[in-house]
């Protein structure tokens, strides 16, 4: 196979009056007219409805359901797992060439023909505005598909390098032995299709189970899988409760692994079970790849270019409401240019305009669902109580129509309290302000304030002390920025992931990762 090195996907600016706006507007307005959609499961290829219903709804307007979808049931779990070890014999005897032409065609058409309807399924199903949806259905998605296939070939070749006289050693990159369960977030279509589909290319089969607030995107690119020629039974689409369907699928002999991405709990929870059932009840040893919280930090020196800094904390920390697994929430800045800083802070942070998701003119939309919003504002709530913290901007909270939140800015005396600390995942970012020389001894604190260990920038100019914040903070963060923001990881470029209680760094969009999905089989062979 020859799978040349693939071209990041372009991005549209949809800017007022273009093409690309008007056609996405009414993308957006024909699926709120005809929601709810309603989703069955997927399993070997045919469509199941149990008629257990649960609805997903417009974080925007949550009297509106975007979709309404059929939850899986124990025995359509059983038949799931069956048809995936069934799938698998065809599956991977097809040859890698084969297997990658239905991932690269489904990424063409999810940039081509289906873009408009994936775009506002996202916007409207998952609460992002238009260029988050952008990056994330479109450009991070078919970035995935393409970037896995190009890595993946890379690993066939790898072959022993030495073959003494009348000797011949070969390595085959077999897939796992059963079935990988893909268990995704709420919080990118791409991570969606990522995760069932990169042990795919490599030749497994996979069950996939996706967050409940992001079924309608996710069942869209399940469908263009198929129209990509995906066969029946390779990827197994069963939307249901994580609670309750999360240690079925992992309670059989045959698991071979888990691509998981989501809160730290939940990981801990899939790593303990997982553990208990390898003293009695699985073959291998199973693959367990999670990329869980994070507690992101910005730590700005005072030779920082405080306008970049400020731009770059503003859309690290609200953008998408604070929900992307890198965004900012906590930030260390020197007393010396605080006055400065606050005061162009607060001026751009009063310019954010928070709406509707299909409303184009909005930075900030609503935030997930019911329990994201009791959580975030009792974050919110304790905060204004606690006399370590003051409110300097936001804090308003209003479920009436969508599950709005403002932009939120604390100032926290204590470097080491609960808002520096632990992941609120929401449009709430905590600064702490330092003395400036205390810098190196804020450089200490960031890398121990939290378990979290996912991303962080430096902000400074002065070459010195960005090589001391890169060596003191190496393993305070698995994507590491430098004079610019936390978040925006473009696969092929940074790959993504970080340690600690945020995972185990396996970088999604990268050949790190699709080495676990297989299981080296030496072959030395004496002619
Ligand atoms: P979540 O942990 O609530 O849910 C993730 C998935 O796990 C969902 O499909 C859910 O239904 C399922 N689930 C829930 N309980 C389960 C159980 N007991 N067994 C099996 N599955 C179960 O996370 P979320 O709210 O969808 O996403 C937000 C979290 O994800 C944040 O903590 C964020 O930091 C993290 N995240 C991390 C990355 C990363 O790359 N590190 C990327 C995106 C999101
Ligand atoms: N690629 C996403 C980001 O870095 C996860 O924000």
């Amino acid at each position: 196979v020859n799978i040349p090195v693939p071209k990041n996907e372009p991005c549209f600016n949809f800017a007022v009056g273009s093409k690309e706006a008007s056609l996405l507007r009414k993308a957006c307005q024909k699926m709120r007219n005809a929601a709810p959609f309603e989703i069955p499961l997927i399993i070997n290829g045919k469509e199941y409805r149990t008629g257990q219903l649960q609805d997903q709804l417009i974080c925007s307007d949550h009297q509106s359901p975007i979709a309404r979808f059929h939850k899986v049931t124990t025995p359509l779990i059983q038949k799931a797992i069956e048809g995936s070890l069934k799938a698998k014999e065809d599956w991977m005897n097809l040859p890698y060439s084969d297997r990658s032409a239905i991932f690269l065609k489904a990424a063409d058409l999810m940039s081509t023909k289906y873009k408009y309807e994936l775009l506002a399924s996202t916007m409207l199903g998952q609460g992002k505005n238009v260029w988050q949806a952008e990056i994330d259905v479109i450009g991070e998605a078919c970035d995935f598909l393409r970037f896995n296939t190009y890595f993946g070939q890379s690993i066939y070749s790898r072959q022993p390098q030495i073959n003494p006289n009348h000797i011949w050693n070969h390595v085959e990159y077999r897939p796992l032995e059963g079935y990988v369960v893909a268990i995704t977030p709420f919080n990118f279509s791409a991570i969606g299709i990522n995760l069932p589909t990169a042990p795919a290319i490599m030749g497994n089969t996979t069950i996939w189970k996706p967050a409940s607030s992001a079924v309608y995107s996710n069942y869209l690119m399940y469908k263009i899988l198929q129209e990509a020629g995906l066969p029946d039974g390779v990827i197994q689409f069963i939307p249901g409760s994580g609670r309750t369907m999360g240690t079925q699928l992992l309670d059989h002999p045959d698991f071979a692994g888990c691509h998981f991405t989501g809160s730290t709990p939940v990981f801990n929870k899939i790593w303990l079970h997982s553990a208990k059932n390898m003293m009695n009840l699985y073959k291998n040893y199973p693959r367990i790849v999670g990329e869980t919280g994070g507690k992101n930090f910005h730590i700005y020196h005072p030779t920082c270019d405080v306008d970049s800094g400020i731009n770059g904390m503003i859309r690290a920390a609200f953008e998408y409401q604070g929900q992307k697994c890198s965004a900012l929430s906590r930030a260390y800045i020197p007393r010396s240019i605080w006055p400065e800083f606050k005061k162009k802070l607060l001026d751009k942070v009063s310019q954010i305009k928070v709406g509707q998701s299909d409303d184009f003119s909005v930075f900030m939309t609503a935030v997930i669902d019911k329990s994201a919003y009791k959580s975030i504002k009792k974050y919110i709530d304790d905060a204004k109580e606690d006399p370590d913290c003051e409110l300097i901007f936001g804090g308003k909270c209003d479920s009436s129509k969508g599950w709005f939140i403002e932009p939120t800015i604390f100032v926290s005396k204590d470097p080491l309290n609960k808002m520096m600390k632990e992941e609120i995942f929401g449009p709430v970012l905590t600064l702490h302000v330092y003395e400036d020389n205390e810098f190196d001894d804020i450089l200490k604190i960031a890398d121990k304030t939290s378990e979290y260990a996912l991303t962080g920038s430096i902000y400074a100019q002065d070459r010195d002390i960005i090589v001391k914040a890169s060596k003191q903070l190496r393993y305070t963060a698995g994507n590491f920025y430098i004079n610019c923001k936390s978040t925006g990881s473009v696969v092929g470029q940074q790959p993504f992931g970080g340690a600690r209680a945020s995972g185990n760094n396996q970088k999604a969009g990268s050949v790190d990762n699709l080495h676990n999905w297989v299981s080296p089989r030496s072959t030395k062979e004496s002619f």
